[in-house]
């Protein structure tokens, strides 16, 4: 009998045709809709970029103006949700609750299931508006802090971190300089092709399933250590090497002891990750405006190390884990930083999965016991 063709991991397997972006592991090269991802980062905001992604071309000033508009007219949140949210225990894992905020929104929109493109648009433009308040809201609510209302004349950026932060003096949400470093990772992060979690809410859209059981799914699968949760990893990582002078040592024990470096490695990607240098100058930037000399030392020191040994590169999350650290967010709101620029990229899937369904049902090779009989209770 000839062994079945089993690609663990669907490694290697074409599952569909996307238009939204296309990833090049052979020159370490990602595009949005045809353009390199670091000349979106360059030249345009996180909500150009969304525009990009969900309508296939970047706006003109007339049509991003309405789209902007539109997006903070959605910025209000249900006093139901509000008050579901402090309900959560605050030591469970924040993205658990925008899991379950997302899960708790679409129990109030009617109209969830309808196939309606512009409907699941609508869907990921409440989401787009109001998730940042609801991480918002987390981490303050966590720090026993009140939350801080949305401003309405800001971006999404400048916004969350205005609500995360304050806006007095020394706040990060003042400094130009960190709102735009905080809005490029939002971009790097948006979109990425059929990762675990777009391909995710792929599957549960295949079913025709609606659009916010799909999103809850997709952060289900974005919340694992080998997939966002990783950005988390790095930075518990390097919180424990805490020493610069110390991270080679460390490094070399736990390679030695065959353990999995978090924020390496990628399953496309084999010479480097396209996102990388524009994250590191992010993460370089901050860390000259934040006195982080240190987590730069450490972060060379992990590369040589992982480089010269494995010659396995690092992905976008080692830059973001820091970056992110030197901005001031708790560690375990890293991940669903992720989230707030990834519902760009899987609303974008699930409208295009949408429009040219198929059930995504593989084949499984089976491998358990040959067939039997059933043998009554009384006599096993
Ligand atoms: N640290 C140490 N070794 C790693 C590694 C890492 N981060 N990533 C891959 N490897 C090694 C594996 O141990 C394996 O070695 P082996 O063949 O001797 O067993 C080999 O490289 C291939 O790894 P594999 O897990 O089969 O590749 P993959 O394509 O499934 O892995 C990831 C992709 C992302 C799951 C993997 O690189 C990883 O776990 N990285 C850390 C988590 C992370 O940063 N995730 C974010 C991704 S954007």
């Amino acid at each position: 009998m000839t062994e079945p063709d089993v690609r663990k991991g669907l490694n290697g397997v074409i599952a569909d045709y996307t238009g939204v972006s296309k990833v090049m592991p052979e020159s370490n090269s990602l595009t949005y809709r045809g353009y390199p991802v670091q000349d979106l980062v360059e030249h345009c905001s996180f909500e150009e970029v969304v525009y990009l992604l969900w309508f296939g071309e970047l706006p003109t000033a007339e049509q991003l103006s309405e789209f902007n508009a539109r997006g903070r007219s959605y910025r209000s949140l249900d006093a139901g949700l509000i008050a579901l949210i402090h309900s959560l225990p605050k030591d469970c894992h924040p993205m658990d609750v925008l899991r379950t905020a997302v899960s708790y929104m679409g129990t109030f929109d009617p109209d969830a299931f309808t196939r309606d493109t512009d409907h699941i648009y609508s869907i990921g433009h409440h989401l787009l508006a109001q998730l940042p308040m609801v991480v918002a809201m987390d981490i303050r609510r966590r720090a026993g802090q009140d939350l801080i209302a949305p401003d309405k004349n800001k971006g999404i950026a400048e916004n969350f971190l205005s609500m995360v932060f304050g806006t007095d003096e020394g706040s990060i949400a003042n400094n130009p300089d960190d709102v735009a470093d905080f809005e490029r990772s939002l971009i790097l992060y948006a979109e990425h092709s059929f990762n675990a979690s777009t391909f995710s809410s792929r599957v549960i859209t295949s079913t025709r399933s609606d659009a916010y059981s799909a999103i809850t799914g997709a952060i289900g699968a974005l919340k694992g250590p080998l997939h966002g949760g990783a950005n988390e990893f790095v930075m518990h990582t390097m919180l424990e090497i805490d020493d610069p002078s110390k991270a080679g040592e460390w490094m070399t024990n736990a390679l030695d002891r065959k353990e999995r470096i978090m924020g390496f490695g990628h399953r496309v990607y084999r010479s480097g990750d396209s996102r990388v240098p524009s994250m590191e100058r992010s993460f370089r930037a901050l860390a000259e405006r934040h006195d982080g000399d240190k987590w730069v030392q450490m972060y060379e020191t992990m590369q040589k190390i992982m480089e010269d040994r494995t010659g396995i590169k690092p992905n976008l999350d080692f830059p973001a884990g820091p970056a992110y650290y030197l901005m001031g967010f708790p560690v375990d709101f890293f991940t669903p930083l992720f989230v707030l620029a990834r519902i760009s990229g899987w609303t974008a899937h699930i409208v295009e999965q949408y429009e040219s369904n198929a059930l995504i049902r593989p084949l499984s090779a089976y491998n358990g016991p040959e067939e039997r009989k059933v043998v009554p209770i009384e006599s096993r």
